[in-house]
């Protein structure tokens, strides 16, 4: 594996070149985006994207991002191309918005988990802009990091968790929207939040108009999953996680009081004081934006620091606070 260090604005041509040299190759690049670093290969290669899936354990039925540099690319992989999708493009990209369409042929069945939708994103990461227009090619990514586990924010994150299985990582430095992007389905008619992100989805009904209601549809045994993301357990720290709202702050201190008298080594995401011990207090923004960005490195200090048990005060009411109270849920374990 080789980790090669570029500048976040002005990326270096050569080592973007070998990069994308290493994509052409049918190889794994772990690169940065604006959310979180992914893990790339060619979405047009079978057998790169397979390894992508084998380097994360990441089961098959999980469908992949293809990401690309601009939406006219976009358009090549898809077989409708519907209004709000040139309306949220234009208002989105490049940025962290995902758009699930009807899939062209060309897009292989391992990229798509069989599914006839491909989802596609054009990120506005100068780095991986800069990738994807030397690679010439549309690239397959998840995040960088073993199925189930913490996204990873920088280049650090992804050596630790997938080092070994990865042809080479571009280091930009921290990632600087830190949660994954917004997944919007335009397959189906009415557009539906798959994933919510760090973009309101006050902002996105105001391009398109109402969003269907996220209905729990009833999925038949077999079929794949609409959105495997929204599987409960996912981006899990390895410590368990609590998350409380201010009406149960007395149970969280109970908690970490007890946790404490058992041995356990207890940590804390805290937006507010708390009058209890905690070993790893980690003090989160009160901004959105900034929060989020903050969310997943925390998580990793956390788990780094040998926590047991990470208690997290739920986050305030409010759309731009969404993407951050879902990744906080999905956290907290049962
Ligand atoms: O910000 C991001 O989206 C990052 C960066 C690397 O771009 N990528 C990312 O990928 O988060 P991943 O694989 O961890 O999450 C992709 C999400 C999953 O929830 C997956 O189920 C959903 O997108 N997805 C992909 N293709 C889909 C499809 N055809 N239909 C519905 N959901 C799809
Ligand atoms: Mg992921």
């Amino acid at each position: 594996m080789t980790l090669l260090r570029v500048d976040p604005l002005h990326p270096e041509a050569p080592h973007i070149a070998r990069a994308a040299a290493v994509l052409r190759a049918g190889g794994l690049v772990a690169f940065p985006t604006e959310t979180v670093y992914g893990l790339g290969a060619n979405a047009l290669d079978a057998a790169a994207v397979g390894r992508i899936f084998a380097a994360k354990g990441r089961p098959a039925y999980n469908p992949l991002i293809v990401h690309v540099a601009a939406a006219e690319a976009a358009r090549e992989l898809v077989r409708e191309w519907p209004e709000a999708a040139g309306l949220l493009a234009a208002r989105f990209w490049p940025g962290p918005l995902t758009l699930v369409l009807p899939r062209r042929p060309m897009v292989p069945d391992v990229v798509t988990a069989g599914l006839d939708t491909v989802a596609v994103r054009v990120p506005r990461h100068p780095v991986a802009l800069a990738l994807l227009r030397a690679a010439s090619l549309p690239v397959a990514a998840p995040s960088a990091n073993r199925y189930t586990r913490v996204s990873p924010t920088t280049a650090e994150h992804v050596r630790q968790g997938l080092g070994d299985h990865i042809d080479l990582i571009l280091d930009a430095g921290p990632a600087p929207v830190g949660i994954e992007s917004t997944v919007l389905d335009l397959s189906r008619g009415q557009p539906r939040l798959l994933r919510p992100g760090t973009i309101p989805v006050t902002a996105i009904e105001a391009v398109v108009g109402p969003l269907a209601a996220a209905g729990e549809e009833r999925q038949h045994e077999e079929a794949p999953r609409p959105s495997p993301g929204m599987v409960r357990q996912h981006y899990s720290p390895r410590a368990e996680l609590r998350m409380f709202d201010l009406t149960r702050r007395r149970e969280m201190v109970n908690l970490a009081r007890a946790a404490r008298d058992a041995g356990r080594s207890v940590g804390a995401l805290l937006l507010r004081e708390m009058d209890a011990p905690v070993d790893h207090p980690v003090w989160m923004p009160q901004d959105p934006d900034r929060y989020a960005a903050r969310l997943y490195a925390a998580l990793h200090e956390l788990d780094a620091a040998g926590c047991d048990l990470v208690l997290a005060d739920a986050p305030p009411e409010g759309p731009e606070w969404a993407g951050l109270l879902d990744r906080l849920t999905r956290a907290a374990r049962g």
